[in-house]
C-alpha cells in the first residue's frame, strides 16, 4: 500500500526538497506551505499541496481534512518541517516576538500533532518526524527565541515517545546543523520585524549577526545543503526501528558530543567565539 506523508513549510529548503525525494521514491506526498502562491506552485510541480499555516489553528484544521480528503483518510507519517528562527539578543526581545516564535515553531506543530494522531492510532502505526536542530542541543547568543522554541521541542518530543510507546507510532527528531536554505535570510526579515538594533547595547553584535544572515554562499564550513537531510528522514520514516534522534552535519555532531563533555562554562567559551 502507498504510503502517505504530510510535511509542512514545503515553500523551499528541506520541506521543498523532501516533498520531492519522497515522492520520487514512492510515497504519497501531501505538502503543505502558508501561502496560496507556493501551495499552486507546488501544485504545478507535480506534488500533491494544500494551505497550512502553523501560526493559524483553523488553518491547520483546514489543511489535515485537505490533506486526509486526498489520502481517503489514511496517514502513515508526518514531518513537521515547518518553523522559523526569529534572532535578537533575549534582552531586546518584544515578548510579541517570542510567542509568534513559539506559535509557529511549537503550539502550531502541538495542535497538527493533535489532528493527526488519532489517525495513526487507529491505523495501529505511523512515523511522526520533527525537523528540530542543533540549536535544540546548544544555546547561542542573539538565538533566545529559536533556541528556547527547539529546546521545547526536544522536551515535547522525548515525552511524546515515553507516551506513544507500544502504539505504533514512533517518533524521531532530525536535528541539522547549518543548512544552506532560505533560513537565514528568512530569519534576517524576522530580525528587522522586531529588532531596533540601533537603540540596543548589542548593536555592535547586530552588525555581525546582519553581515552573517545576509552573507551569499554557505553560512560555515559544516554547511550542507537540504539533501542532507534525506537520508536521516528516509530512515525515520522506513526503519522497523527508527532512531529517536539523527544528527546531520559534524556541526551537530561535535556539538552533541561537546556538550557531553564539557562543563556549562567551557561550553559557553566556546560558543561565545562560534559568536554572533
Ligand atoms: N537551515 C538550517 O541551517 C537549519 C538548521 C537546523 C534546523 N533547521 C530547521 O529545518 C526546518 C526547515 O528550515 P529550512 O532550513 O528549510 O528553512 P526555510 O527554507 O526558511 O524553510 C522554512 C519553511 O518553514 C515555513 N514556515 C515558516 N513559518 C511557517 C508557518 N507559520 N506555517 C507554515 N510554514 C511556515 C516557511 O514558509 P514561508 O516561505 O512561507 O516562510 C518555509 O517553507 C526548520 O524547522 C528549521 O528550524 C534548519
Amino acid at each position: 500500500m502507498t504510503r502517505s506523508v504530510l510535511i509542512t513549510g514545503c515553500s523551499s529548503g528541506i520541506g521543498e526538497c523532501a516533498a520531492h525525494h519522497l515522492q520520487a521514491r514512492g510515497f504519497r506526498v501531501i505538502a503543505s506551505a502558508r501561502r496560496e502562491q507556493d501551495v499552486t506552485r507546488l501544485q504545478q510541480q507535480g506534488l500533491a499541496a494544500v494551505r497550512l499555516d502553523l501560526a493559524d489553528e483553523a488553518s491547520i484544521e483546514e489543511g489535515v481534512a485537505q490533506a486526509l480528503a486526498l489520502t481517503g483518510g489514511e496517514l502513515y507519517g508526518l514531518f513537521n518541517n515547518g518553523a522559523y528562527g526569529q534572532p535578537g539578543a533575549v534582552e531586546d526581545l518584544p515578548t510579541r516576538a517570542l510567542r509568534q516564535q513559539f506559535e509557529t515553531n511549537l503550539f502550531g506543530t502541538h495542535h497538527l500533532i493533535r489532528q493527526v494522531l488519532p489517525v495513526m492510532l487507529q491505523a495501529g502505526s505511523g512515523r511522526i518526524i520533527q525537523n528540530s536542530s542543533v540549536l535544540g542541543l546548544v544555546a547561542m547568543a542573539y538565538r533566545g527565541a529559536y533556541n528556547a522554541s527547539k529546546f521545547a521541542l526536544e522536551g515535547y518530543t522525548d515525552t511524546l515517545r515515553l507516551e506513544l510507546h507500544g502504539t505504533g507510532v514512533q517518533v524521531s527528531l532530525i536535528e541539522p546543523g547549518p543548512i544552506e536554505t532560505r533560513f537565514r535570510a528568512n530569519a534576517r526579515e524576522a530580525f528587522l520585524r522586531h529588532i531596533d538594533p540601533e537603540q540596543s547595547r548589542h548593536r555592535q553584535g547586530y552588525r555581525q549577526t546582519l553581515a552573517r544572515l545576509q552573507k551569499p554562499g554557505p553560512s560555515s564550513r559544516y554547511s550542507l545543503p537540504a539533501e542532507a537531510c534525506m537520508p536521516p528522514l528516509l530512515h525515520a520514516l522506513d526503519s522497523r526501528r527508527p532512531k529517536t534522534r539523527y544528527p546531520v552535519t559534524r556541526a551537530t555532531l561535535m556539538m552533541a558530543w561537546l556538550r557531553r563533555l564539557l562543563s556549562d562554562r567551557a561550553l559557553d567559551r566556546l560558543l561565545l567565539k562560534a559568536g554572533g
